[in-house]
């Protein structure tokens, strides 16, 4: 058994999941079947999103959805300030539920605002900065799905204009993410690459080849997870 179902909350700390992608990628629907196949497992989980459904989340929703404008660097200072309460909230905050000992998908971290947010006007090593006081998730997703697939993708699902949504800017976004997980110095804890051009369960399937011998590893060490 993993994490507080093995009735030693106490011992074992919960894993954090993170999800990343390009909109349109599949990563939300990715995390859901990866949600549903750990609750096969037994793990305690709780599935949970950035912008976060904090107060300062609900700010971002308003410009993500093209509702209001920030100017770029308000705009990275938000995210990383949702992040900061997403994780630190003593009530439902990230690293609460970690010691509790349940484990937290959460759909978007640090990599987005990495990916996202970069610019001419923004200052890079600032930008890491105001992000480096972010928990290092124990898993990085990146769901990697090319721009004319992830643009189909938006174009069916909603008629909504999203700020990131024009496909220069899902290029740019996409080599972004590429560049940093090439780099390979943001701590991303175990980084799991998946192509998200095929069907969900395709995907998924090529997700879990990578996924489940490394939660087998973890489930499987003393004191379970973590
Ligand atoms: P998304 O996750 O696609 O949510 P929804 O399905 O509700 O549209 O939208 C969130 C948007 O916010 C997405 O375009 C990426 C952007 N974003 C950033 O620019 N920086 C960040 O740090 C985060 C977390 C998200």
């Amino acid at each position: 058994m993993v994490g507080a179902l093995d009735g030693d909350r106490s011992q074992a700390r919960g894993c954090l999941v993170v999800f990343e992608g390009i909109d349109g990628a599949g990563s939300t629907t990715q995390l859901t079947l990866l949600a549903g196949w750990l609750r096969q497992q037994g793990v305690d989980l709780e599935v949970t999103r950035e912008p976060s459904g904090g107060p300062l989340g609900a700010v971002l929703r308003q410009v993500v959805d093209g509702r209001c404008d920030l100017d770029a660097f308000a705009l990275a200072l938000a995210f990383a300030a949702d992040r900061a309460d997403h994780l630190g909230n003593r009530v439902n905050g990230v690293r609460a539920l970690l010691d509790q000992g349940r484990w937290v998908l959460c759909d978007r971290y640090v990599l987005s605002s990495l990916a996202y947010q970069r610019g001419e006007a923004i200052d890079w090593d600032w930008l890491r900065e105001l992000n480096r006081h972010a928990l290092e998730p124990d898993v990085t997703v990146l769901v990697d799905t090319s721009v004319p697939v992830a643009a189909e993708r938006i174009a069916r699902r909603s008629s909504r204009v999203e700020r990131f949504h024009e496909q220069a800017e899902l290029e740019r976004t996409r080599a972004n993410y590429r560049s940093l997980v090439d780099a390979g110095d943001v701590g991303l804890g175990r980084l799991i690459v998946v192509g998200g051009d095929e069907d969900a369960d395709s995907v998924f399937g090529e997700l879990l080849a990578q996924f489940a011998p490394w939660f087998e590893a973890v489930a499987g060490a003393p004191g379970g997870a973590g």
